[in-house]
């Protein structure tokens, strides 16, 4: 059987990151078919009605309603941003046993609705629970896609915008690894419109940025309790490159099979990304001192894939 096709949009977890990013949805006209489902059915309720009330500001109409595991059987994509959320202090692998078993009861009920599209899993440690939704719903891991360090780039470009005066979106730099603490950016590929990065700052200032991106969701959480609007437009971009069959390149969540030297690890990197969801994974090239902080990031989640797969 081939793959789902129309834009049908089902989203698990309406907390903070989920309504976000539907509301990202509905603002850029992305699907005309939106179903969110939540544990907290009235929660679901709410939101649908409070964004349909919506819907005639929006730049295309939608039909948007709060349902049940059976909508996602002609899904093209389901998202999912249900769990538990960092609390202050908190990492994001602190969260991994709690959110696991909700996983594994999440993707069940969306496999036996007869589910055939796409997987996009935004719920912390994002690269550990895309792993886990692979695993739990037998998909080629070309429809299981992670958000990986698509909102850790975001926020370097958005630095590095602020640094050169330049827009980020003319900003063009990776960070990859763990969506967590042992991500890094590739200084060696960071370029503005061709022109080396890595060679305008110093190795000081290079590091400063890098931690600043690495520690951004402990200062926001600390502030306001949660970040979610960042990730929410992070999510927005995948739904676009998938149901618009872009082939964009966007940093990832994706199955190593063999790239970067590793396998059977679910890892932030550039992929491209269409209609078929992952269609071929872009590995960069690092040098020994990236290629080091690599093995450091797969080593941290493949340690913690090892307490829940032999
Ligand atoms: C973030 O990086 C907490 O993973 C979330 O904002």
């Amino acid at each position: 059987m081939g793959i789902t096709v129309g834009n049908k949009v089902v989203l698990v977890g309406t907390g903070a990151v989920g309504s976000s990013y539907v509301y990202a949805l509905m603002n850029q006209g992305l699907c005309d078919e939106l179903v969110l489902v939540d544990v907290n059915q009235e929660k679901a309720k709410g939101d649908a009605m409070d964004l349909n009330h919506g819907v005639v500001y929006a730049p295309s109409t939608m039909t948007i309603k709060y349902g049940s595991y059976e909508d996602c059987q002609d899904a093209a994509i389901v998202v999912i941003s249900a769990g538990a959320a960092q609390k202050p202090g908190e990492t994001r692998l602190d969260l991994v046993s709690k959110n696991m078993k909700i996983f594994e009861s999440i993707v069940g009920d969306v496999m036996k609705s007869g589910f055939n599209g796409i997987f996009l899993v935004a719920t912390n440690p994002a690269d550990i629970l895309a792993y886990a939704t692979w695993k739990f719903s037998g998909l080629p891991k070309e429809r299981v896609i992670g958000s990986g360090t698509i909102l850790d780039s975001a926020r370097l470009r958005f630095l590095l915008g602020k640094e050169f005066n330049t827009a980020p979106t003319s900003v063009h730099a990776y960070i990859i690894g763990e969506h967590g603490d042992s991500q890094f950016p590739v200084w060696s590929a960071a370029n503005i419109s061709g022109v080396s990065i890595a060679s305008r700052l110093t190795d000081e200032r290079r590091e400063e940025l890098a931690v600043e991106v690495r520690d951004a969701a402990y200062k926001i959480i600390e502030s306001k309790g949660a970040t979610f609007y960042g990730i929410a437009m992070g999510l927005a971009r995948i739904t676009k490159a998938i149901l618009k069959n872009e082939q964009v390149a966007l940093p990832v969540g994706v199955l190593l099979e063999g790239e970067y030297g590793h396998q059977n690890v679910y890892i932030g990197t550039p992929a491209v990304i269409d209609r078929s969801g992952v269609k071929n994974i872009v590995e960069l090239d690092l040098d020994d001192v990236e290629k080091e902080k690599f093995n450091r990031s797969v080593d941290t989640l493949k340690g913690i894939q090892a307490h829940y797969w032999k």
